[in-house]
């Protein structure tokens, strides 16, 4: 059974889903040998349950060759010998270990205190199109933005963006275009360790350059090299799988939100007008990263991560023979847990395929950041580029509508299956009057 959204739905993959939900809501694929999840229940259970359905994908591989060696198979696929280790790609007890380092940087008090720079670069970008009356929403905004704030964090050139941009296209482009092409098959592998080398090389030249330096800076880059686990400084492998995970997971994902919410916006125009009726109410000191008072921003973000999830998929593999439902799934077999369905379950989410910015908080408990130990450690800075984003649109551009050469059918995935968002959103508006000061 195909558990993958058909190619040319990858834009609208939710009547899929929902077909999914109701008649094989656990569904394995015979062809690439992986489980689907798509029910909410199921994929919170699983999230939850980090002993039974590891991240760890080294076990994985040590699993399969253990069981190749007892079937005589001594020749191990070249590509399948080893995972590198992140904190995305680990299990307790280094997993814990691992975020301890850096979690600080990123909780909701500390990235706060950002808005005011990400203002600034987001009025930036503003002002170059403003004039046009005309701007592709990603590529104008939507990705440069959470692209340049990642790397300032980081404490990289942001004016390396264009590489990171192929970096995350070579990596993320070339797993997902179809369900045959799994991240974990051979292609796919041979690209994944280039761009890894490639990655590796430049960070290993500025961590040089901050080694030599010896100045004290407070990016994270240099807090990665001063951390410790048990005494013991951060290897050098753990610090690159450090930077490459958070320039990556920093900038692709938040693309995609700020794409999709302007995009439902303007799909659900209702939605949008009520949205600029109360904007000029909003405090962002009062609202901080609080959703819970609706319709508001923050709810509007909120909303788009449910409806829109920038993620769609996870992929967990089961550590033991383990029961979920009335499938048995067996240790060792891997599991697509779809996140951009379970926001969709129809059990949970009332009126689900509606996007609706007055669901409150507590209505609203998408799976978008992930759930359990590996919540999305960004997703307060995520949520706070998107909010800024919008905040400073409804400020600044009135009669925001699609551009004349927007058509649905020509709209592009951006990222493929494991992801959801559009490579263009051709945009027209006008300057408002005035330009509010924030
Ligand atoms: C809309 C934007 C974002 C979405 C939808 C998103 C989604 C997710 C999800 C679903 C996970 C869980 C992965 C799993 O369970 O396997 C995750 C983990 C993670 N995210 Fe995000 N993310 C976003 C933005 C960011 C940003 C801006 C950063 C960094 C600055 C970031 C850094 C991370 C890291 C480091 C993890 C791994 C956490 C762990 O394994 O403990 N993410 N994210």
């Amino acid at each position: 059974m195909d558990i993958f959204p058909p190619p040319d739905q990858l834009l609208n993959p939710f009547p899929f889903y929902a077909q999914m939900r109701k008649f094989h809501p656990i569904a394995y694929d015979d062809k690439n040998k992986i489980w689907g999840i798509f029910r909410y229940n199921d994929i919170q259970n699983i999230l939850t349950n980090h002993r039974h359905f590891s991240s760890d994908f080294q076990k994985l591989v040590n699993f399969q060759q253990g069981q190749m060696r007892e079937q005589g198979q001594n020749q191990v696929h070249e590509t399948n010998q080893s995972v590198r280790r992140s904190l995305l790609t680990s299990d307790p007890p280094y997993h814990k270990q691992l975020r301890s380092v850096i979690s600080s940087a990123f909780t909701s008090n500390t990235i706060w205190k950002l808005r005011p720079r990400i203002e600034e670069i987001c009025h930036g970008m503003l002002d170059k199109v403003i004039e046009q009356g005309r701007m592709d929403l990603i590529n104008d905004l939507a990705y440069p933005l959470p692209v340049t704030v990642i790397a300032e964090l980081l404490g990289i050139p942001p004016d390396d963006r264009d590489t990171f941009k192929r970096w995350a296209d070579e990596l993320i482009g070339s797993t997902t275009s179809s369900s045959s092409n799994l991240p974990t098959d051979s292609k796919s592998e041979q690209i994944f360790k280039r761009v890894q080398n490639e990655m590796d090389s430049y960070f290993i030249d500025i961590i040089e350059k901050r080694r030599m330096k010896k100045v004290s800076s407070k990016d994270l880059i240099s807090n990665l090299l001063k951390a410790e686990i048990d005494g013991n400084k951060l290897a050098e492998e753990e610090i690159l799988a450090f930077c490459s995970l958070l320039l990556l997971a920093g900038h692709v994902t938040t693309v995609n939100l700020i794409g999709n919410m302007i995009r439902s916006l303007l799909e659900y125009p209702n939605q949008l007008e009520q949205l600029l009726l109360l904007s000029h109410n909003y405090n962002p000191d009062k609202h901080k990263l609080d959703a819970d008072n609706y319709p508001s921003i923050s709810s509007a973000v909120d909303e788009t991560l449910r409806y829109r999830s920038p993620v769609q998929a996870l992929i967990r593999f089961a550590t033991e023979d383990v029961v979920i439902g009335d499938q048995k799934i067996q240790r060792g077999q891997r599991l697509i847990i779809w996140i951009g369905s379970a926001n969709h379950d129809e059990s949970v989410f009332h009126d689900a395929e509606r996007f609706d910015i007055a669901r409150s908080f507590s209505k609203n408990a998408h799976l978008a950041f992930g759930y359990g130990i590996h919540f999305c450690l960004g997703s307060a800075l995520a949520s706070l580029e998107a909010q800024v984003v919008l905040k400073i649109i409804l400020d600044r551009l009135k009669d925001v509508g699609f551009a004349d050469e927007y058509k649905e059918e020509t709209l592009r995935p951006l990222y493929g299956i494991f992801f959801h968002g559009v490579s263009q959103l051709p945009l027209s508006f006008k300057p408002a009057k005035m330009r509010a000061l924030s």
